[in-house]
């Protein structure tokens, strides 16, 4: 597990979009976070300074976790990418793999989303590069505490009845993402300076705090405030 600090939002989301470009090459997968700390780093990669460093069509886009809502509903993690990123890169619809959130048949959904990993990345999945945010509650992606999605060893996606977000999610596994290459989490911001030193540097208790169960190749990059209570 690697730590590394920044002095605020801004310079975090310089630093995942240089690791992005650094990493991104043809056949790259990427399971995109939702949320709103990615969304900086999101928009660098659209920019000038950034986006003619990557063949953004030999990319596939994937998300690590879906609200049930429509494409353009504003809590759509899809939407938040694709206004920001996506839309702006001209990203092909070939390369973009939506969760289909809007449809209620919530099994289906996500067995043809995890058909559409497989298809694309092989059986067993591996993803280039997962990213990740930390909820203050220590959820990461939509595993959230003490949530059935937590005990899914087998499958590479589930639903997740998320009763304090009140509905269903739809979420990676841990099998799906701790199978990454690379795995990144970004937090940023003193309201997640609590969980971020009891997710890192408390007891093991991963149904409590559910991102200390992501494991392998894990990348921290966090901005100072964020950082205030680890003890180095
Ligand atoms: C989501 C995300 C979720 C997010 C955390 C942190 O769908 O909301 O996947 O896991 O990363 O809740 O969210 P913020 O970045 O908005 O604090």
């Amino acid at each position: 597990m690697r730590l590394r600090r920044y002095p605020s939002p801004k310079e975090l989301a310089h630093a995942a979009a240089e690791l992005f470009c650094d990493r991104a090459r043809d056949g790259f997968s990427v399971a995109l976070a939702g949320g709103s700390t990615p969304k900086a780093m999101y928009h660098l990669l659209a920019s000038h300074a950034y986006r003619d460093r990557v063949d953004w069509n030999s990319i596939d886009f994937f998300w690590g976790d879906e609200r049930c809502v429509p494409p353009g509903h504003t809590d759509s993690n899809f939407r938040m990418a694709n206004d920001v990123m996506l839309s702006a890169l001209e990203v092909l619809p070939e390369r973009i793999h939506r969760i289909e959130a809007e449809r209620d048949d919530l099994d289906r959904v996500a067995a043809d989303y995890e058909e559409d990993i497989l298809k694309t990345l092989g059986d067993p999945p591996t993803f280039d590069l997962v990213l990740l945010g930390l909820g203050t509650d220590g959820h990461t992606a939509s595993l959230f505490p003490h949530s059935p999605a937590l005990r899914e060893k087998e499958r590479w996606v589930t639903i997740n009845p998320v009763g304090q977000m009140g509905g269903n999610r739809f979420t990676l596994t841990y099998p799906a993402i701790n199978r990454a290459k690379e795995i990144v989490f970004l937090v940023a911001g003193k309201k997640k300076a609590e969980t971020l030193a009891r997710v890192l540097e408390g007891p093991s208790d991963p149904a409590e705090l559910p991102a200390q169960a992501i494991t392998g190749n894990v990348h921290w990059m966090v901005d100072e405030d964020s950082a205030g209570e680890l003890s180095r």
